[in-house]
């Protein structure tokens, strides 16, 4: 971007040379074909709606027929697409076109924000391709070019970012040009600033790039914060007699249902329940574990007894050492029977 141009007007020089001029809704005035094509764009790749834009328009061509149609029909053409919300709420909008409206389009961003379906973003981009209106889109790859360019740090689904990046957005704005800067923001969006891989040197703002100039394009827009799952650790009690080790199959319900487990605990508590003797428990490495809902430290504990007087019947099961490991046990239990069979075989 020359030092003399706006943001904006290098995008509109970028979008009338290097954008999309030829997809089936531009070219075009008509709200409703237009308003049609965001809908269908809100969720959907350009190349899956192009063949549902036709079929949609060839049966009903205008707002009226469209708010005249059964749901059952519109819920047809819209087969495939997904997100049937879209659908329902398009036909309702429709009905309020012609009831509340008579047959026309608002013609502001802030009146079409009322009609059902119609988000903010939605609204300033009907607004400006059929209307000229001077409005601010930020759809998600509206907010990744932004985010981007501007090194906006955050997740861009909170409150906080939201709010930056709609300023952003609202400051940007060009004073004349606005259909070919929305065009090329969301062109910038599907064809160079793409999630994976951008094609930074096709880019108009390659020079002005916060993250391209710090190689942070894979960092930015900051990815949703993960939830902190718990972490929890526990003893894990592993009784050997040098040829057999002692497992305990666990109840069906809750962790490792149904599966062989050395018994969970303190280990001299363990001990005294069973009845045996070990004079040096032996501690062994942690192992950490990874569940979906929380994060296991396991502290394997080795006891080595002399023989077993004990757990002969369910649900103690005393294996051969060495094949302990193949039996049906969880994944961390493999690895520590292993290190176990290791340490005392
Ligand atoms: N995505 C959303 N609106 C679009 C449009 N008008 N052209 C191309 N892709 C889009």
């Amino acid at each position: 971007m020359p030092k003399e141009q706006s943001f904006a007007q290098c995008l509109i020089v970028w979008q009338q040379t290097a954008g999309r001029h030829n997809l089936p809704w531009q070219g075009s005035r008509d709200p409703y074909r237009i308003w049609l094509s965001e809908i269908m764009l809100q969720q959907t790749q350009v190349a899956t709606v192009i063949p549902y834009y036709q079929r949609f328009l060839a049966s009903f061509p205008d707002v009226a027929a469209l708010a005249a149609a059964p749901i059952e029909r519109v819920i047809e053409h819209w087969a495939g697409l997904g997100y049937y919300a879209r659908a329902r709420n398009l036909h309702r909008c429709a009905q309020q076109i012609v009831a509340v409206h008579g047959g026309n389009f608002p013609k502001t961003a802030g009146q079409l924000m009322e009609l059902p379906g119609i988000g903010r973003s939605t609204a300033a981009a009907v607004a400006a391709f059929a209307f000229g209106q001077r409005a601010a889109i930020l759809d998600g790859n509206v907010k990744r070019v932004l985010c981007r360019i501007f090194a906006i740090e955050g997740f861009p689904g909170s409150a906080a970012v939201d709010r930056t990046l709609w300023q952003l957005a609202d400051t940007l704005l060009p004073e004349h040009g606005i259909e070919a800067y929305t065009q090329g923001l969301m062109d910038l969006g599907a064809t160079i600033c793409t999630r994976h891989a951008p094609a930074c040197p096709r880019c108009p703002y390659v020079d002005e790039c916060l993250a391209r100039r710090d190689g942070r394009q894979g960092e930015l827009p900051t990815a949703r914060p993960r939830p902190t799952v718990p972490e929890r650790s526990s003893p894990f009690v592993f009784i050997t007699d040098g040829r057999h080790i002692l497992l305990e199959r666990r109840p069906p319900n809750g962790l490792w249902g149904g599966l062989l487990v050395a018994p969970e605990g303190e280990p001299t508590a363990i001990l005294a329940r069973l009845g045996l003797d070990c004079p040096q428990p032996q501690p062994l490495p942690d192992l950490r574990h990874a569940f979906t809902h929380f994060r296991l430290t396991l502290q394997p504990v080795l006891c080595r007894v002399s023989t077993f007087s004990c757990c002969h019947s369910a649900p103690y099961h005393l294996l051969p050492l060495a094949e302990a490991a193949k039996a049906g046990v969880p994944t961390p239990m493999r690895q520590l029977l292993r290190q176990v069979a290791n340490a005392a075989g």
